[in-house]
Protein backbone atom coordinates (compact mmCIF):
# COMPACT_ATOMS: atom_id res chain seq x y z
CA UNK A 1 0.00 0.00 0.00
CA UNK A 2 2.73 2.28 0.98
CA UNK A 3 4.87 1.09 -2.32
CA UNK A 4 1.33 1.75 -4.13
CA UNK A 5 1.31 5.66 -2.67
CA UNK A 6 4.75 6.15 -3.35
CA UNK A 7 4.28 4.87 -6.88
CA UNK A 8 1.38 7.43 -7.49
CA UNK A 9 3.49 10.41 -6.04
CA UNK A 10 5.95 9.62 -8.52
CA UNK A 11 3.75 9.52 -11.84
CA UNK A 12 2.40 12.70 -10.35
CA UNK A 13 5.66 14.17 -11.05
CA UNK A 14 6.35 12.87 -14.62
CA UNK A 15 4.25 15.53 -16.35
CA UNK A 16 6.17 18.31 -14.99
CA UNK A 17 9.45 16.72 -15.66
CA UNK A 18 8.33 15.46 -19.06
CA UNK A 19 7.43 19.22 -19.61
CA UNK A 20 10.85 20.87 -18.59
CA UNK A 21 12.48 23.23 -20.75
CA UNK A 22 15.17 21.16 -23.12
CA UNK A 23 18.36 23.25 -23.47
CA UNK A 24 20.05 24.54 -26.96
CA UNK A 25 20.84 21.34 -28.62
CA UNK A 26 19.91 18.91 -25.75
CA UNK A 27 18.12 15.65 -26.87
CA UNK A 28 13.49 16.08 -27.41
CA UNK A 29 11.94 13.54 -28.57
CA UNK A 30 12.74 9.81 -30.41
CA UNK A 31 11.91 6.22 -30.05
CA UNK A 32 11.21 5.21 -26.43
CA UNK A 33 12.60 9.32 -25.01
CA UNK A 34 10.83 10.25 -21.92
CA UNK A 35 12.35 13.61 -21.16
CA UNK A 36 11.18 17.13 -21.72
CA UNK A 37 10.06 17.74 -25.85
CA UNK A 38 9.54 21.56 -25.37
CA UNK A 39 12.74 23.97 -26.52
CA UNK A 40 14.02 26.80 -24.25
CA UNK A 41 13.49 29.82 -26.63
CA UNK A 42 15.28 30.56 -29.12
CA UNK A 43 15.75 26.46 -30.48
CA UNK A 44 13.15 24.01 -32.35
CA UNK A 45 12.55 20.58 -31.27
CA UNK A 46 14.06 18.72 -34.61
CA UNK A 47 13.62 15.74 -35.89
CA UNK A 48 17.19 14.44 -36.99
CA UNK A 49 15.84 10.79 -37.37
CA UNK A 50 12.87 8.96 -35.69
CA UNK A 51 15.33 8.25 -32.49
CA UNK A 52 17.04 11.55 -32.17
CA UNK A 53 14.94 14.99 -32.18
CA UNK A 54 16.96 17.80 -30.88
CA UNK A 55 16.48 21.72 -29.73
CA UNK A 56 18.15 23.26 -32.93
CA UNK A 57 18.69 27.05 -32.79
CA UNK A 58 15.35 28.48 -34.56
CA UNK A 59 17.26 29.62 -37.86
CA UNK A 60 19.72 26.75 -38.39
CA UNK A 61 16.99 24.22 -38.51
CA UNK A 62 16.57 24.36 -42.73
CA UNK A 63 18.06 20.87 -43.37
CA UNK A 64 15.83 19.09 -41.20
CA UNK A 65 12.04 18.86 -41.10
CA UNK A 66 10.64 20.82 -38.19
CA UNK A 67 8.21 18.64 -36.18
CA UNK A 68 5.79 19.62 -33.52
CA UNK A 69 4.48 16.36 -33.13
CA UNK A 70 7.20 13.67 -31.26
CA UNK A 71 6.77 10.57 -30.70
CA UNK A 72 7.44 9.63 -27.13
CA UNK A 73 5.70 6.74 -26.56
CA UNK A 74 7.46 3.20 -26.87
CA UNK A 75 4.57 2.01 -29.15
CA UNK A 76 6.04 4.75 -31.77
CA UNK A 77 9.15 2.53 -32.40
CA UNK A 78 7.61 2.42 -36.59
CA UNK A 79 11.53 2.13 -37.81
CA UNK A 80 13.84 -0.40 -36.71
CA UNK A 81 17.60 0.19 -38.06
CA UNK A 82 18.17 -3.12 -40.23
CA UNK A 83 22.33 -2.51 -41.44
CA UNK A 84 23.32 -3.79 -44.61
CA UNK A 85 19.92 -4.76 -45.81
CA UNK A 86 18.77 -0.37 -46.29
CA UNK A 87 21.13 0.57 -48.74
CA UNK A 88 22.07 3.87 -47.90
CA UNK A 89 22.37 6.15 -50.66
CA UNK A 90 25.13 9.04 -50.37
CA UNK A 91 24.22 12.23 -50.73
CA UNK A 92 27.98 13.65 -50.27
CA UNK A 93 30.53 13.92 -52.77
CA UNK A 94 34.24 13.09 -51.48
CA UNK A 95 36.60 15.57 -52.45
CA UNK A 96 40.23 14.27 -53.53
CA UNK A 97 43.28 13.92 -51.69
CA UNK A 98 44.20 14.65 -48.11
CA UNK A 99 40.88 15.65 -45.86
CA UNK A 100 43.11 18.00 -43.66
CA UNK A 101 43.99 19.75 -46.86
CA UNK A 102 42.51 23.57 -47.09
CA UNK A 103 40.88 22.85 -43.13
CA UNK A 104 41.51 23.99 -39.91
CA UNK A 105 41.59 21.85 -37.14
CA UNK A 106 38.88 22.36 -34.28
CA UNK A 107 39.74 22.41 -30.71
CA UNK A 108 37.51 20.45 -28.71
CA UNK A 109 36.10 22.63 -25.90
CA UNK A 110 35.99 19.40 -23.42
CA UNK A 111 39.67 18.46 -23.85
CA UNK A 112 40.47 22.61 -23.65
CA UNK A 113 38.32 22.58 -20.45
CA UNK A 114 40.18 19.71 -18.86
CA UNK A 115 43.74 20.73 -19.85
CA UNK A 116 43.08 24.17 -18.70
CA UNK A 117 41.56 23.00 -15.09
CA UNK A 118 44.86 20.66 -14.90
CA UNK A 119 47.10 23.80 -15.45
CA UNK A 120 45.89 25.13 -12.60
CA UNK A 121 46.78 22.49 -10.74
CA UNK A 122 50.73 22.78 -11.66
CA UNK A 123 52.68 24.54 -9.24
CA UNK A 124 55.82 24.47 -11.42
CA UNK A 125 55.26 27.54 -13.44
CA UNK A 126 57.63 26.57 -16.29
CA UNK A 127 55.80 22.75 -16.46
CA UNK A 128 52.46 25.16 -16.24
CA UNK A 129 53.37 26.94 -19.25
CA UNK A 130 54.25 23.99 -21.33
CA UNK A 131 51.13 22.05 -20.18
CA UNK A 132 48.90 25.39 -20.94
CA UNK A 133 49.64 24.94 -25.31
CA UNK A 134 48.35 21.61 -24.85
CA UNK A 135 45.45 22.81 -25.21
CA UNK A 136 46.01 24.57 -28.22
CA UNK A 137 47.10 21.30 -30.04
CA UNK A 138 44.36 19.19 -31.48
CA UNK A 139 43.33 15.47 -30.77
CA UNK A 140 40.12 13.70 -30.93
CA UNK A 141 36.73 13.32 -29.14
CA UNK A 142 35.89 9.84 -28.01
CA UNK A 143 32.35 8.98 -28.41
CA UNK A 144 32.58 6.11 -26.42
CA UNK A 145 29.44 6.22 -25.09
CA UNK A 146 25.91 7.53 -26.28
CA UNK A 147 25.44 9.98 -23.90
CA UNK A 148 28.46 11.54 -25.03
CA UNK A 149 26.88 12.05 -28.65
CA UNK A 150 24.71 15.11 -28.18
CA UNK A 151 28.04 17.12 -27.10
CA UNK A 152 28.82 16.26 -30.83
CA UNK A 153 26.53 18.39 -31.69
CA UNK A 154 27.30 21.31 -30.16
CA UNK A 155 30.75 20.91 -31.12
CA UNK A 156 29.56 20.82 -34.81
CA UNK A 157 27.31 23.99 -34.13
CA UNK A 158 30.60 25.50 -32.47
CA UNK A 159 33.19 24.80 -35.26
CA UNK A 160 30.22 26.12 -37.84
CA UNK A 161 30.30 29.39 -36.18
CA UNK A 162 33.93 29.55 -35.99
CA UNK A 163 33.85 29.39 -39.63
CA UNK A 164 32.01 31.77 -40.12
CA UNK A 165 33.34 34.17 -38.10
CA UNK A 166 36.85 33.31 -38.87
CA UNK A 167 37.10 32.00 -42.58
CA UNK A 168 38.71 29.40 -42.02
CA UNK A 169 36.77 25.88 -43.34
CA UNK A 170 36.77 23.90 -40.21
CA UNK A 171 37.45 20.37 -39.57
CA UNK A 172 36.22 17.88 -36.53
CA UNK A 173 37.69 14.84 -35.33
CA UNK A 174 36.19 12.06 -33.77
CA UNK A 175 36.30 8.24 -32.47
CA UNK A 176 33.53 5.55 -33.21
CA UNK A 177 33.94 3.70 -30.30
CA UNK A 178 31.08 1.95 -28.43
CA UNK A 179 30.96 -1.56 -30.54
CA UNK A 180 28.94 -4.03 -28.16
CA UNK A 181 31.34 -6.60 -26.07
CA UNK A 182 33.66 -3.41 -26.98
CA UNK A 183 37.43 -4.65 -26.51
CA UNK A 184 36.57 -8.01 -26.34
CA UNK A 185 40.32 -9.13 -25.66
CA UNK A 186 40.92 -6.90 -22.62
CA UNK A 187 39.13 -5.55 -19.15
CA UNK A 188 39.87 -2.27 -19.22
CA UNK A 189 37.35 -0.70 -21.83
CA UNK A 190 34.42 -2.46 -21.65
CA UNK A 191 32.17 -0.95 -22.98
CA UNK A 192 28.05 0.35 -22.31
CA UNK A 193 26.03 -2.32 -24.78
CA UNK A 194 26.59 -6.09 -24.52
CA UNK A 195 25.87 -8.45 -27.46
CA UNK A 196 23.69 -10.43 -25.56
CA UNK A 197 21.43 -7.55 -24.84
CA UNK A 198 20.22 -6.43 -28.36
CA UNK A 199 24.27 -4.48 -28.34
CA UNK A 200 23.62 -4.59 -32.15
CA UNK A 201 20.69 -2.47 -32.49
CA UNK A 202 21.97 0.08 -29.45
CA UNK A 203 24.66 0.94 -31.87
CA UNK A 204 23.01 1.01 -34.83
CA UNK A 205 20.90 3.61 -33.11
CA UNK A 206 24.41 5.60 -31.63
CA UNK A 207 25.55 5.66 -35.20
CA UNK A 208 21.92 7.21 -36.28
CA UNK A 209 22.19 10.27 -33.68
CA UNK A 210 26.13 10.71 -34.86
CA UNK A 211 24.67 11.06 -38.51
CA UNK A 212 21.71 13.18 -37.62
CA UNK A 213 23.95 15.71 -35.59
CA UNK A 214 26.25 15.67 -38.91
CA UNK A 215 23.89 16.51 -41.68
CA UNK A 216 22.82 19.30 -39.64
CA UNK A 217 26.03 20.85 -40.42
CA UNK A 218 26.83 20.20 -43.91
CA UNK A 219 30.01 22.92 -43.37
CA UNK A 220 31.79 21.47 -40.86
CA UNK A 221 34.33 18.40 -42.25
CA UNK A 222 34.16 15.69 -40.30
CA UNK A 223 37.45 13.09 -39.69
CA UNK A 224 36.46 9.81 -37.65
CA UNK A 225 38.64 6.69 -36.45
CA UNK A 226 37.00 3.55 -36.53
CA UNK A 227 36.89 1.34 -33.02
CA UNK A 228 40.12 1.23 -31.90
CA UNK A 229 41.04 -2.35 -31.51
CA UNK A 230 38.38 -4.06 -33.09
CA UNK A 231 39.69 -5.38 -36.51
CA UNK A 232 43.31 -6.48 -34.22
CA UNK A 233 41.07 -8.44 -32.21
CA UNK A 234 39.62 -10.27 -34.81
CA UNK A 235 43.04 -10.98 -36.58
CA UNK A 236 45.08 -12.35 -33.60
CA UNK A 237 42.43 -12.87 -30.68
CA UNK A 238 39.81 -15.32 -31.68
CA UNK A 239 40.79 -17.86 -29.25
CA UNK A 240 39.35 -15.30 -26.99
CA UNK A 241 35.95 -16.58 -26.58
CA UNK A 242 34.33 -13.21 -26.08
CA UNK A 243 36.36 -12.39 -29.71
CA UNK A 244 35.12 -15.54 -31.31
CA UNK A 245 31.63 -14.14 -30.43
CA UNK A 246 31.99 -10.62 -31.24
CA UNK A 247 33.31 -11.56 -34.99
CA UNK A 248 29.65 -11.65 -37.01
CA UNK A 249 28.67 -8.21 -34.91
CA UNK A 250 31.48 -6.24 -35.18
CA UNK A 251 31.52 -6.34 -38.55
CA UNK A 252 27.95 -5.56 -39.20
CA UNK A 253 28.30 -2.45 -36.84
CA UNK A 254 31.16 -1.23 -38.43
CA UNK A 255 29.65 -2.01 -41.68
CA UNK A 256 26.74 -0.38 -40.99
CA UNK A 257 28.66 2.94 -39.52
CA UNK A 258 31.12 3.39 -42.16
CA UNK A 259 27.99 3.18 -44.82
CA UNK A 260 26.08 5.46 -42.58
CA UNK A 261 28.85 8.21 -42.10
CA UNK A 262 29.78 8.05 -45.62
CA UNK A 263 26.13 9.25 -46.50
CA UNK A 264 27.00 12.25 -44.70
CA UNK A 265 30.52 13.18 -46.06
CA UNK A 266 32.58 11.97 -42.83
CA UNK A 267 36.40 10.87 -44.14
CA UNK A 268 37.45 7.60 -41.98
CA UNK A 269 39.93 5.26 -40.93
CA UNK A 270 39.45 2.22 -39.53
CA UNK A 271 41.74 1.40 -36.53
CA UNK A 272 44.51 -1.28 -38.13
CA UNK A 273 46.41 -2.25 -34.40
CA UNK A 274 50.01 -1.25 -34.79
CA UNK A 275 53.39 -2.41 -35.93
CA UNK A 276 53.69 -4.58 -32.63
CA UNK A 277 50.05 -6.52 -33.18
CA UNK A 278 49.48 -6.80 -36.84
CA UNK A 279 52.69 -5.74 -38.09
CA UNK A 280 54.56 -8.89 -37.51
CA UNK A 281 54.63 -11.01 -40.56
CA UNK A 282 52.40 -13.52 -39.96
CA UNK A 283 49.74 -11.08 -38.72
CA UNK A 284 49.80 -8.91 -42.13
CA UNK A 285 47.96 -11.20 -44.71
CA UNK A 286 45.39 -12.05 -42.76
CA UNK A 287 45.13 -8.28 -41.73
CA UNK A 288 45.41 -7.15 -44.99
CA UNK A 289 42.35 -9.48 -45.73
CA UNK A 290 40.03 -8.48 -43.17
CA UNK A 291 40.22 -5.02 -44.00
CA UNK A 292 39.69 -5.90 -47.73
CA UNK A 293 36.78 -7.36 -47.01
CA UNK A 294 35.75 -4.17 -45.10
CA UNK A 295 36.10 -2.24 -47.65
CA UNK A 296 34.40 -4.61 -50.39
CA UNK A 297 31.56 -4.72 -48.12
CA UNK A 298 30.91 -0.91 -47.50
CA UNK A 299 30.89 -0.19 -51.30
CA UNK A 300 34.18 0.76 -51.41
CA UNK A 301 33.67 4.31 -51.01
CA UNK A 302 36.36 7.76 -51.40
CA UNK A 303 35.31 8.26 -47.41
CA UNK A 304 36.71 5.44 -46.46
CA UNK A 305 39.97 6.90 -46.77
CA UNK A 306 42.24 4.30 -45.12
CA UNK A 307 43.36 2.72 -41.68
CA UNK A 308 44.23 4.58 -38.30
CA UNK A 309 47.52 3.12 -36.70
CA UNK A 310 48.84 3.37 -33.26
CA UNK A 311 45.97 4.99 -31.52
CA UNK A 312 46.41 5.39 -27.81
CA UNK A 313 49.57 3.49 -28.56
CA UNK A 314 53.22 4.50 -27.80
CA UNK A 315 55.62 3.23 -30.94
CA UNK A 316 57.36 5.69 -32.98
CA UNK A 317 56.67 6.74 -36.23
CA UNK A 318 60.43 6.04 -37.43
CA UNK A 319 63.37 5.18 -35.12
CA UNK A 320 67.04 4.19 -36.42
CA UNK A 321 67.63 2.34 -32.45
CA UNK A 322 64.89 -0.12 -32.54
CA UNK A 323 63.36 -1.00 -29.37
CA UNK A 324 64.46 -4.41 -27.87
CA UNK A 325 61.02 -5.57 -27.28
CA UNK A 326 60.26 -5.45 -30.86
CA UNK A 327 63.46 -7.77 -31.36
CA UNK A 328 61.92 -10.12 -34.44
CA UNK A 329 59.32 -7.84 -36.04
CA UNK A 330 61.13 -6.33 -39.01
CA UNK A 331 58.75 -4.04 -38.78
CA UNK A 332 59.86 -2.49 -35.32
CA UNK A 333 58.13 1.35 -36.35
CA UNK A 334 54.66 2.71 -37.63
CA UNK A 335 56.29 3.33 -41.12
CA UNK A 336 57.76 0.31 -41.59
CA UNK A 337 54.15 -1.32 -40.83
CA UNK A 338 52.64 0.91 -42.80
CA UNK A 339 55.08 0.33 -45.94
CA UNK A 340 54.77 -3.07 -45.74
CA UNK A 341 50.63 -3.47 -45.18
CA UNK A 342 49.97 -1.16 -48.01
CA UNK A 343 50.93 -3.22 -50.82
CA UNK A 344 48.58 -6.34 -49.27
CA UNK A 345 46.07 -3.83 -49.06
CA UNK A 346 46.37 -2.85 -52.67
CA UNK A 347 46.10 -6.57 -53.57
CA UNK A 348 43.11 -6.81 -51.92
CA UNK A 349 41.60 -3.73 -54.17
CA UNK A 350 41.97 -0.69 -51.05
CA UNK A 351 44.03 1.75 -51.95
CA UNK A 352 44.05 2.87 -48.70
CA UNK A 353 46.20 6.01 -46.56
CA UNK A 354 46.99 6.09 -43.20
CA UNK A 355 47.16 8.27 -39.81
CA UNK A 356 49.52 7.53 -37.39
CA UNK A 357 48.85 8.29 -33.49
CA UNK A 358 51.84 10.43 -31.88
CA UNK A 359 49.83 11.58 -29.17
CA UNK A 360 52.15 9.53 -26.54
CA UNK A 361 55.25 8.28 -28.49
CA UNK A 362 57.75 11.27 -28.02
CA UNK A 363 59.81 8.34 -25.38
CA UNK A 364 61.17 5.55 -26.33
CA UNK A 365 62.24 1.88 -25.07
CA UNK A 366 60.10 2.67 -21.86
CA UNK A 367 58.43 -0.96 -21.89
CA UNK A 368 59.05 -4.32 -20.51
CA UNK A 369 56.98 -6.16 -23.08
CA UNK A 370 55.62 -4.30 -26.62
CA UNK A 371 52.22 -5.82 -25.68
CA UNK A 372 51.74 -3.33 -22.36
CA UNK A 373 49.25 -0.73 -23.45
CA UNK A 374 48.43 0.73 -19.74
CA UNK A 375 49.81 3.99 -18.93
CA UNK A 376 53.27 3.57 -19.53
CA UNK A 377 55.56 5.13 -17.22
CA UNK A 378 58.08 8.08 -18.61
CA UNK A 379 55.57 8.24 -21.67
CA UNK A 380 55.84 11.99 -23.44
CA UNK A 381 53.53 13.93 -25.97
CA UNK A 382 55.17 12.97 -29.50
CA UNK A 383 55.27 14.75 -33.06
CA UNK A 384 52.84 17.40 -32.96
CA UNK A 385 49.60 17.13 -35.50
CA UNK A 386 50.81 17.54 -38.93
CA UNK A 387 49.89 16.94 -42.85
CA UNK A 388 53.75 17.47 -43.45
CA UNK A 389 54.37 13.47 -42.46
CA UNK A 390 57.40 12.38 -45.13
CA UNK A 391 55.20 9.94 -46.91
CA UNK A 392 52.94 9.88 -49.24
CA UNK A 393 51.04 7.12 -47.64
CA UNK A 394 50.37 8.69 -44.69
CA UNK A 395 47.70 11.82 -44.65
CA UNK A 396 48.48 13.08 -40.95
CA UNK A 397 49.97 12.71 -37.77
CA UNK A 398 47.61 12.95 -35.06
CA UNK A 399 47.49 13.37 -31.69
CA UNK A 400 44.16 10.50 -31.10
CA UNK A 401 44.24 9.72 -27.98
CA UNK A 402 43.65 12.35 -25.06
CA UNK A 403 46.76 12.54 -23.14
CA UNK A 404 46.23 12.88 -20.01
CA UNK A 405 42.86 10.32 -19.95
CA UNK A 406 43.52 7.13 -18.24
CA UNK A 407 43.59 3.89 -19.72
CA UNK A 408 42.52 1.99 -17.14
CA UNK A 409 42.93 1.26 -13.52
CA UNK A 410 45.38 0.22 -11.32
CA UNK A 411 42.67 -1.01 -8.59
CA UNK A 412 42.84 -4.40 -8.19
CA UNK A 413 38.85 -4.12 -6.47
CA UNK A 414 37.33 -2.55 -9.41
CA UNK A 415 35.10 -4.39 -12.12
CA UNK A 416 37.59 -3.16 -15.26
CA UNK A 417 40.14 -4.04 -13.24
CA UNK A 418 43.21 -4.92 -15.80
CA UNK A 419 46.47 -6.41 -14.33
CA UNK A 420 48.36 -4.78 -17.24
CA UNK A 421 47.49 -1.54 -15.74
CA UNK A 422 49.43 -2.32 -12.25
CA UNK A 423 52.53 -4.29 -13.95
CA UNK A 424 55.54 -2.77 -13.09
CA UNK A 425 55.76 -0.27 -16.23
CA UNK A 426 52.31 1.26 -15.67
CA UNK A 427 52.31 4.69 -13.79
CA UNK A 428 50.39 3.57 -10.81
CA UNK A 429 47.90 4.50 -8.46
CA UNK A 430 45.60 5.00 -11.97
CA UNK A 431 41.96 5.95 -11.79
CA UNK A 432 39.04 4.40 -13.40
CA UNK A 433 39.73 4.36 -17.76
CA UNK A 434 39.00 7.68 -19.76
CA UNK A 435 39.21 9.73 -16.32
CA UNK A 436 41.46 12.17 -16.06
CA UNK A 437 45.04 11.43 -14.43
CA UNK A 438 46.78 14.47 -13.31
CA UNK A 439 50.10 12.62 -12.36
CA UNK A 440 50.36 10.88 -15.72
CA UNK A 441 49.22 14.22 -18.01
CA UNK A 442 52.16 16.29 -15.95
CA UNK A 443 54.73 13.44 -16.96
CA UNK A 444 53.68 13.52 -20.57
CA UNK A 445 54.04 17.18 -20.83
CA UNK A 446 57.30 16.75 -18.82
CA UNK A 447 58.98 14.46 -21.31
CA UNK A 448 57.69 15.54 -24.55
CA UNK A 449 59.27 14.94 -27.29
CA UNK A 450 59.97 17.52 -29.27
CA UNK A 451 59.48 19.59 -26.27
CA UNK A 452 56.02 21.74 -25.69
C1 LIG B 1 11.51 0.85 -26.93
O1 LIG B 1 10.96 0.25 -25.78
C2 LIG B 1 10.44 -1.05 -26.02
C3 LIG B 1 9.76 -1.50 -24.75
O2 LIG B 1 10.61 -1.30 -23.64
C4 LIG B 1 11.59 -1.96 -26.45
O3 LIG B 1 11.10 -3.25 -26.72
C5 LIG B 1 12.22 -1.40 -27.69
O4 LIG B 1 13.37 -2.18 -28.02
C6 LIG B 1 12.66 0.02 -27.46
N1 LIG B 1 13.14 0.58 -28.72
C7 LIG B 1 14.36 1.11 -28.83
C8 LIG B 1 14.69 1.59 -30.18
O5 LIG B 1 15.15 1.23 -27.90
C1 LIG C 1 42.93 20.09 -8.84
O1 LIG C 1 43.04 20.24 -7.44
C2 LIG C 1 41.79 20.27 -6.78
C3 LIG C 1 42.07 20.58 -5.33
O2 LIG C 1 43.11 19.79 -4.83
C4 LIG C 1 41.09 18.93 -6.95
O3 LIG C 1 39.84 18.94 -6.33
C5 LIG C 1 40.90 18.69 -8.43
O4 LIG C 1 40.35 17.41 -8.64
C6 LIG C 1 42.24 18.77 -9.16
N1 LIG C 1 42.02 18.68 -10.58
C7 LIG C 1 42.73 17.89 -11.34
C8 LIG C 1 42.44 17.96 -12.80
O5 LIG C 1 43.59 17.14 -10.90
C1 LIG D 1 43.01 17.04 -27.35
O1 LIG D 1 43.30 16.75 -26.01
C2 LIG D 1 43.79 17.84 -25.26
C3 LIG D 1 44.05 17.41 -23.84
O2 LIG D 1 44.21 16.05 -23.69
C4 LIG D 1 42.81 19.03 -25.33
O3 LIG D 1 43.33 20.12 -24.69
C5 LIG D 1 42.48 19.35 -26.77
O4 LIG D 1 41.51 20.32 -26.84
C6 LIG D 1 42.00 18.14 -27.46
N1 LIG D 1 41.67 18.48 -28.82
C7 LIG D 1 40.58 18.00 -29.41
C8 LIG D 1 40.35 18.42 -30.83
O5 LIG D 1 39.83 17.28 -28.86
C1 LIG E 1 45.42 -10.91 -28.18
O1 LIG E 1 46.39 -11.05 -29.22
C2 LIG E 1 47.64 -10.43 -28.94
C3 LIG E 1 48.49 -10.51 -30.18
O2 LIG E 1 48.69 -11.84 -30.57
C4 LIG E 1 48.27 -11.13 -27.74
O3 LIG E 1 49.50 -10.52 -27.43
C5 LIG E 1 47.32 -11.00 -26.56
O4 LIG E 1 47.84 -11.71 -25.46
C6 LIG E 1 45.94 -11.55 -26.91
N1 LIG E 1 45.03 -11.30 -25.81
C7 LIG E 1 44.40 -12.25 -25.16
C8 LIG E 1 43.53 -11.83 -24.01
O5 LIG E 1 44.51 -13.42 -25.49
C1 LIG F 1 38.93 0.38 -5.51
O1 LIG F 1 37.72 -0.10 -6.05
C2 LIG F 1 36.77 -0.47 -5.07
C3 LIG F 1 35.62 -1.13 -5.79
O2 LIG F 1 35.12 -0.30 -6.82
C4 LIG F 1 36.38 0.77 -4.26
O3 LIG F 1 35.44 0.42 -3.28
C5 LIG F 1 37.62 1.37 -3.63
O4 LIG F 1 37.29 2.57 -3.00
C6 LIG F 1 38.67 1.63 -4.69
N1 LIG F 1 39.91 2.04 -4.04
C7 LIG F 1 40.54 3.16 -4.36
C8 LIG F 1 41.81 3.44 -3.66
O5 LIG F 1 40.11 3.96 -5.22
Amino acid sequence: MFKFAALLALVALVPSFASAQVQLYGQCGGVNWTGGTTCVSGATCTELNSYYYQCLPTASTSASTTSSTVPTSSTSASKTSTGTSSAPSSTATAAAGNPWTGYQTFLSPYYVAEVNAAVQNITDPTLATKAAKVANIPNFTWLDEVAKVPTLGTYLASADALATSSGNKQLLQIVIYDLPDRDCAAKASNGEFTIADDGQTKYFNYIDQIVAQIKAYPNVRVVAVIEPDSMGNLVTNMSVEKCANAATTYKACITYAIEQLATVGVYMYLDAGHAGWLGWPANLSPAAQLFGQMYTATGKSPFFRGLATNVANYNALTTTSPDPITSGDPNYDELLYIQALSPLLTQQGFPAQFIVDQGRSGQQNLRQAWGDWCNIKGAGFGIQPTTNTGSTLIDAIAWIKPGGECDGTSNSSSPRYDSTCSLSDALTPAPEAGTWFQAYFEDLVNYANPAL
